[in-house]
């Protein structure tokens, strides 16, 4: 089979095109035919080496498939069966071992590419808005980078609970598209200072959680935009790491919350990855949440879609098609 292989860390140019064998199926694992493998954020980090993985290594942790041959002790799980997973790596690949407790089954009537696209950014804008900081009708949220993959399923389950939501981009096409999924208000932070609007969009009161996960150009100001008790979720940091700062600053800002969770302490158990991803993919089959595809490449153009993830050029999700 061809699959994606990283033998150093670095740019895009190190994921190189494989011809690899099969992986031979293991008791408790599904071998899954890949039909489109998500391309997340995460996965540069992993290339560049930010976030260590052995090496060498196929990136990808997310896609969608057919059930292939199951292994050992695996029940319930038919050959041709639509299935999706989130937290498997190796997934740039045309077959995927998934172990059987991260694989979930796909709804009637969404398609493979759709499922790909929402496993880990639509349970990541789930465990966000649901379980980090729980959102509600009266509370108005900061959603940075908000025409991104994660942004635009943020925004929409953000708006489903009735929260206020102020978003930001940069550029004109993404501002529309953030607009189009429900956002109130979209502030493009490369032009305007976001700190700013966000006091006069909040009649200077601020807002009750910002999800942030541009990090370092955005973090520090982000404090400055919370109301007093206000939650600060950094969830990423596509701009570069936020650096070290005095705890006090959250005491002298108004008694502030700062957490920096990951979705992959929200999945751990069977059950919690089983219960979210089923909200989600309900969410997707009843058209209650869009999904905006922002390109698709070859599984060998893995490095270009890298390239246009890294430079800022998508707005959605990205997926590679075997
Ligand atoms: N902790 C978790 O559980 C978790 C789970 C999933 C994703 N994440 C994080 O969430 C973030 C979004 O992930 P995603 O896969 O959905 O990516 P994405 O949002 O589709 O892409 C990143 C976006 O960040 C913005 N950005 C701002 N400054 C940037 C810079 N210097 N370089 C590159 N991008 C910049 C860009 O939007 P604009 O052009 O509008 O500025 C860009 O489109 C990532 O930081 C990722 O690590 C965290």
């Amino acid at each position: 089979m061809k699959a994606i292989v990283l033998h150093q860390f670095g740019g895009p140019d190190q994921l190189v095109v494989k011809k690899t064998e099969i992986p031979d199926v293991k008791p408790g694992h599904v071998l899954v035919r890949t039909a489109a493998c998500g391309v997340n954020y995460i996965d540069i980090y992993q290339r560049t080496g930010l976030y260590r993985v052995d090496l060498p290594y196929t990136p990808g942790l997310e896609g969608a498939g057919f059930v292939k041959e199951t292994g050992d002790g695996v029940q319930g799980y038919a050959e041709g069966e639509l299935v999706a997973w989130a937290d498997c790596p190796g997934s740039y690949a045309e077959f995927v071992l998934v172990p059987q407790d991260r694989l979930v089954k796909v709804p009637k009537g969404i398609e493979p590419q759709k499922a790909a696209a929402v496993m880990l950014q639509g349970m990541t804008a789930h465990y966000l808005s649901n379980s980090t900081f729980k959102l509600r009708s009266d509370f108005t949220c900061l959603i940075h980078a908000a025409a991104g993959g994660v942004g635009l399923l943020l925004v929409q389950m953000a708006k489903r609970i009735g929260a206020k939501v102020i978003g930001t981009v940069s550029t004109a096409e993404k501002r529309t598209l953030a607009l189009e999924m429900g956002a109130d208000h979209v502030i493009l932070y490369t032009q305007q200072d976001f700190e700013s609007q966000v006091k006069k969009i909040t009649d200077g009161k601020g807002v009750n959680v910002v999800y942030d996960s541009v990090g370092k150009d955005t973090f520090f100001k982000s404090l400055n935009c919370l109301a007093p008790l206000g939650y600060m979720v950094l969830f990423g940091q596509s701009s570069g790491k936020v650096g070290p700062f005095d705890l006090t600053v959250l005491n002298t800002k108004g008694s502030l919350f700062v957490t920096r969770p990951s979705l992959f302490h929200y999945i751990s158990d069977r059950d919690s990855l089983q219960k979210r991803a089923k909200d989600v993919l309900n969410m997707v089959q009843k058209n209650q949440l869009k999904v905006h595809i922002a390109q698709t490449f070859s599984l060998s153009e893995a490095s270009r879609a890298h390239i246009a993830l890294e430079s800022r050029k998508t707005a959605g999700k990205v997926l590679l098609i075997p």
